[in-house]
């Protein structure tokens, strides 16, 4: 009996998702509209990564917004709007999508931060809620079609029993742009994670291994996000937390995964995973 007790509290049930970003790079489209909701190929972009965790077994969601993100709320738990809508016109697309929003909805709980202080700063937010020695937590910005990320990363957790961080090689000119890794003891698909660093400077990068956001993390990130002072751009980054966790040798694994990665941050990315997701079903 215990046993089985241990063995549940290991599993990944729960994902955390911020949404509570200003958008800047996709002004003026998000002065008015949430990055997260734009439709990519019909759907929204958040929708891809909800659908990539429930296939991972997710049950779970906390979604971080902010009072001036309350339409991603609005969207998920409207149904009563749906409801009157459905019972005027039979309308056999919209029962479907009115079907796929309450499933959802009955796996959302919102948390909020008002003043955007940093990936850090939403993680710590959700303390509360967790339920589990690990949980996942996803970037919106980035999608990843073809393979389950999620799972794969699931999958890397299981074997290891560490935190995961999911990553893949990018183009030397853009290291500034990323998290880095440096790495250890490389296998094909994964490897140890030695050091992170935040954003540096293409000269002190220690690999060209990037973060990708998609996370495996434990419930002690919770204690050393509250120690830190805000770093880069004076946000508290979930990157420094991580760093504090691997100087005291909690293992974290880099999960070099398999799909297609699509940046969905800016507008010409945005622009382009459009066409790719579109390329995909054809
Ligand atoms: C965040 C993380 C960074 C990671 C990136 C992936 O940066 O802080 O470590 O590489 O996401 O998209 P942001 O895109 O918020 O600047």
């Amino acid at each position: 009996m215990i046993l089985i007790i241990n063995k549940k509290n290991h599993m990944i049930k729960q994902a955390i998702i911020p949404l509570a970003g200003l958008g800047t790079r996709m002004l003026p489209l998000t002065s008015v509209m949430p990055k997260e909701l734009m439709p990519i190929n019909g759907k929204p972009n958040l929708q891809y990564i909800l659908d990539e965790c429930i296939d991972a077994g997710i049950k779970e969601f906390i979604f971080i917004i902010s009072k001036k993100k309350l339409s991603i709320k609005k969207y998920f738990f409207n149904d009563n709007f749906y409801k009157k809508i459905l019972k005027k016109k039979k309308d056999k697309k919209i029962f479907e999508e009115f079907k796929r929003i309450k499933r959802y909805k009955k796996m959302i709980k919102f948390v909020y931060q008002n003043t955007p202080k940093g990936t850090g700063d939403a993680v710590l937010k959700c303390q509360k809620l967790i339920k589990n020695k690990y949980f996942l937590m996803l970037l919106p910005d980035d999608l990843i079609i073809k393979k389950n990320c999620s799972k794969e990363m699931i999958r890397l957790h299981k074997k290891t029993n560490a935190s995961i961080i999911a990553t893949k090689r990018v183009e030397r000119k853009t290291l500034s742009r990323w998290g880095i890794l440096s790495i250890k003891n490389k296998k094909k698909n994964y490897f140890q994670i030695k050091d992170v660093v935040e954003k540096p400077s293409i000269k002190k990068a220690p690999s060209n291994f990037a973060i990708i956001g998609r996370y495996i993390l434990p419930t002690k990130i919770f204690s050393e996000i509250k120690k830190l002072k805000p770093g880069q751009g004076g946000e508290i980054h979930i990157t420094d937390a991580i760093k504090s966790l691997i100087k005291k040798e909690n293992k974290f694994y880099g999960n070099i995964f398999t799909g297609k990665y699509l940046d969905c941050g800016t507008l010409s990315g945005y622009i382009n995973s459009g066409i790719q997701i579109f390329k995909e079903k054809k």
